[in-house]
């Protein structure tokens, strides 16, 4: 069993938030992460495009910000990373947070920061993983979905499950409708979840994830709600 350890020495330890587009997870974490008691210092947000509206909203709120285009690599994924990497190293960075970062890694890149990178997705994974989750779920018929807070493995949008939040699928959604209702909860659960993995309340059980001493919450939701019995 290994315990995922964000402590590599200091205080808290610094996280870099990568992006590719609007940024509101990236917003929720830097958000969360000012409060006095939260176990983690957002350190840097890196876009790997020029245009990417977070980068303006994280220089807002004094969070620096690095972009390194990864279109002028094409596939050539390892020398995207070696300049990523590097970019981590000079901000001192022990964790990172994948928020709506639209580019693959190589395994290698994923095997040095396993454990210590998580992603989000909206959907309850291992379903609807890849492109249009949104649209997926209705097309399934589901009648709850939700987000996932997870390690990141090489294989894409999969990696321990840390955090799940559910939310209800109605009949009249459209993919836009049910993504803002997932947004709601993907704001409220990252936060969370980072936490845990910056106070050490992680570990990794082969593909497990579980916490170190503390019983999940038990519930329910029913979806449709059943109406009162007569
Ligand atoms: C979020 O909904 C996130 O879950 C999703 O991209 C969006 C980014 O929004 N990620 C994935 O689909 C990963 N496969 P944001 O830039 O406003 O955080």
């Amino acid at each position: 069993m290994v315990k995922a350890d964000p402590h590599h020495g200091g205080n808290k330890p610094r996280v870099a938030i990568l992006i590719s587009g609007r940024g509101s997870n990236m917003a929720a974490l830097i958000e969360a992460a000012k409060a006095d008691g939260f176990p983690a210092e957002i350190a840097v947000v890196i876009s790997n495009r020029a245009d990417a509206g977070g980068l303006a909203l994280a220089q807002a709120q004094a969070v620096p910000t690095v972009t390194i285009e990864s279109k002028p690599f094409g596939k050539d994924r390892a020398a995207f990373e070696a300049k990523l990497q590097s970019a981590l190293e000079d901000h001192r960075i022990e964790l990172i947070c994948l928020g709506g970062f639209m580019r693959l890694f190589t395994a290698e890149f994923v095997q040095r920061w396993y454990g210590r990178m998580l992603n989000i997705h909206p959907s309850l994974l291992p379903s609807f993983p890849g492109l249009d989750p949104h649209a997926q779920a209705i097309a399934a018929g589901v009648k709850v979905s939700g987000a996932t807070v997870h390690f990141v493995t090489p294989e894409t949008d999969a990696g321990p499950i840390v955090m799940q939040g559910v939310v209800t699928v109605c009949d009249d959604d459209t993919p836009e409708v049910l993504s803002a209702r997932i947004l709601e909860i993907e704001h409220q659960i990252y936060p969370e979840a980072l936490r845990l993995l910056a106070s050490g309340k992680l570990r990794l059980d082969g593909e497990i994830c579980r916490l170190v001493g503390k019983a999940s919450a038990r519930g329910a939701l029913i979806s449709p709600h059943l109406p009162a019995k007569a």
